[in-house]
């Protein structure tokens, strides 16, 4: 299934997809990447967690369309591919607190000073993401970038996300984590990547 935000698309997002129905019994878990880019983590994700389904939304179509159809060859009945802004996609797709875990590897740094509000991970997504979660959800982010992180890190508990390694603090890498298609690259060189598990504390609403 892959649809865009710009296209006449197959799902109606004038109200939230009944999910349940779109991807049968059993009722299973639902995640979220946002910028799958080439669906290294979608991929592996979808074969080790069959209890699980992955949204991987995606804004470049030709990104979108070649995942799509390597999780139509291998059959992944856990992953949905869509394409477009997820910003945009995400408040459509899913009732506030329906997400048991969100996914945000390495999103574009945009390097320059006066294209810094370009990120993604900005004050508006962080809300986003904090409400989508339900209590006890959980934000897995990774970055090479520094700067980002530590913005990153910031905003995020700022916004009211808990932080499981400790305010300001940036996460070790778990063992059965599976990485990016980017963080492959990263963990051959040896390159830092900053990474932050960050929860919707229980008690939020
Ligand atoms: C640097 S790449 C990282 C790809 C992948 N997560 C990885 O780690 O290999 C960032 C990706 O996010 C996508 N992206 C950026 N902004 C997005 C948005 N608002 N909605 C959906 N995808 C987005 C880009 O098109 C790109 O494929």
């Amino acid at each position: 299934m892959i649809f865009s935000d710009r296209d006449e698309a197959p799902i109606a997002l004038d109200m939230h997809p009944d999910w349940a129905a779109l991807l049968g019994p059993p009722a299973r878990e639902l995640e979220l990447e946002i910028g799958s880019g080439h669906g290294g983590y979608a991929l592996a994700f979808g074969p080790r967690h069959p209890d699980r389904v992955l949204v991987a939304v995606e804004q470049r179509r030709k990104f979108a369309a070649d995942l799509e159809e390597k999780v139509r060859k291998r059959k992944l009945g856990n992953l949905v591919v869509l394409t477009g802004d997820a910003r945009i996609l995400a408040p459509r797709l899913f009732p506030e607190g329906s997400l048991a875990a969100v996914h945000v590897h390495f999103p574009d740094p945009w390097w320059k000073r006066r294209h810094v509000r370009r990120r993604l991970v900005d004050d508006g997504m962080s809300t986003l993401i904090l409400r989508l979660l339900r209590p006890g959800g959980h934000l897995d982010f990774r970055t090479d970038v520094e700067r980002y992180a530590r913005d990153a890190v910031e905003r995020l508990e700022e916004a009211g996300f808990a932080n499981a390694s400790g305010p300001g603090r940036f996460a070790e890498r778990g063992p059965e984590e599976i990485p990016s298609t980017r963080e492959k690259r990263y963990l051959a060189s040896g390159q830092p990547v900053w990474r932050l598990r960050m929860t919707r504390p229980r008690e939020s609403r």
